[in-house]
């Protein structure tokens, strides 16, 4: 079933973004209803929010047109979560004090669930001491808060204030509906690929874009896990969540994991490692010339020494094949001593490296599970159901 996302706007200069909170919603398949305050429609038209949550966007207390429903009791009652984005810091005292005077306040007084608020205003009128001490109040009242970016923000100051971006408070909502199945875990993710550099300019790489590993870890995360995601040469931001470490070559991404394995309780391999680094590297620019000859050595297997080296943790090895993909994944399963290879065909070009979907099957000793062409998000919570 849709999940119902009662969504409260007010007159803060970030309403631009919710727009585009409002798409992903929609995109996602969420369910939108709209509260905006008097104030909030003088900036952006609910007609605007209306077409683009397509929902109906609710602005009186005391239309024409109510049959028998109250309509904030009504309201709150449908949701599953009430997020108010942004939060001026009027409305903000209005809730601390626990003033209704307008559908978007009294709804708030009527809701018994948790309520999420993105706050966002200038820097003194964030920080103000009434300002201050409304969010204390509330946060001691089990109200969640989507904390206030610091930069560049609309009145030309450099400060505390700036709305979080919309795929933020975006990535929050999804955390609040993920069952909490895998706390207490401790989950080590690693993503993208390694580089290692022929001179102080150039390196060798492959086109892993890490997109697999940060959607594993930011579900093991959402799902309650605590998780370290240790991540390489991409250009993608890593999640918002895990605590994120970025290195370099594979020389880096082995000391990372060797620091924390004997804390984990599973080891998700998802980055892809250089399986070969030059023998000699250069430490000046190698120079242009007609033809330029380099000698690759074998790097160490990573995945082989902690499968080695493992007596508790499970380790969930990733392999990416271009042909016979299960014969060569089993073959990966027992030599690594893995508990499960993800194997993936990358010779499509609709799943494996750099795309959104990916076609995987999930190899154990005993068995095997083909699982269709997937978005990885999805794939990523297949693979972490292993885990359960
Ligand atoms: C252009 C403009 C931008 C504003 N931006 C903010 C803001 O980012 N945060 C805030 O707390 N108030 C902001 N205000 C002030 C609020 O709009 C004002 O306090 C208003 O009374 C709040 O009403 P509401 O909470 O019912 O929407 C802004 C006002 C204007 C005219």
């Amino acid at each position: 079933m849709k999940k119902r996302i009662l969504l409260g706007i007010t007159s803060g200069i970030a309403i631009y973004k919710i727009l585009d909170l409002c798409s992903r919603l929609v995109k996602e398949n969420y369910e939108l209803e709209i509260i905006m305050t008097e104030n909030a429609t003088k900036m952006v038209s609910p007609l605007v929010f209306e077409t683009i949550g397509r929902c109906k966007v609710h602005t009186d207390m005391f239309h024409k047109g109510h049959h028998g429903e109250v309509e904030h009791i009504e309201l709150g009652k449908r949701a599953d979560i009430f997020v108010i984005a942004p939060t001026t810091v009027n409305t903000l005292a209005k809730i601390a004090n626990g003033i209704g005077d307008n559908l978007l306040t009294s709804t708030v007084l009527a809701y018994d669930k948790p309520i999420v608020l993105a706050l966002s205003a200038n820097t003194n009128m964030m920080e103000n001491p009434a300002t201050l001490s409304n969010i204390k109040v509330l946060e001691e009242r089990g109200f969640q808060f989507i904390e206030p970016k610091t930069g560049l923000l609309a009145c030309n100051t450099i400060g505390r204030g700036r709305l979080a971006e919309p795929f933020e408070i975006f990535e929050r909502i999804e955390d609040y509906f993920e069952t909490k199945d895998l706390k207490g875990k401790k989950i080590l993710v690693t993503a993208g690929p390694t580089k290692e550099d022929i001179d102080p300019v150039r390196f060798i790489t492959n086109r892993s874009s890490g997109k697999m590993g940060f959607a594993i870890a930011k579900n093991a995360y959402q799902r309650g896990a605590e998780v370290v995601l240790i991540y390489g040469n991409t250009s993608l931001e890593p999640p918002i969540g895990p605590e994120a470490i970025k290195i370099s070559n594979n020389e880096q991404l082995k000391s990372e994991i060797e620091e924390r394995f004997d804390s984990i309780d599973c080891l998700i391999m998802a980055a892809a490692p250089c399986d070969f680094r030059v023998e000699n590297y250069s430490i000046d620019k190698i120079k242009t010339k007609d033809k330029l000859i380099l000698n690759l050595i074998e790097n160490e297997d990573i995945l082989k020494y902690f499968g080695k080296r493992k007596t508790n943790q499970k380790i969930i090895g990733f392999a990416a094949e271009t042909f016979d993909l299960l014969e060569n994944a089993k073959k990966k399963l027992i030599s690594k001593n893995c508990d499960y290879i993800v194997a993936n065909d990358v010779s499509s070009e609709k799943s494996g490296f750099d795309v959104d979907d990916n076609k995987v099957s999930i190899i154990c000793k005993d068995n095997i599970y083909d699982l269709p062409l997937l978005p990885k998000k999805e794939v990523a919570k297949k693979v972490l159901d292993l885990l359960l």
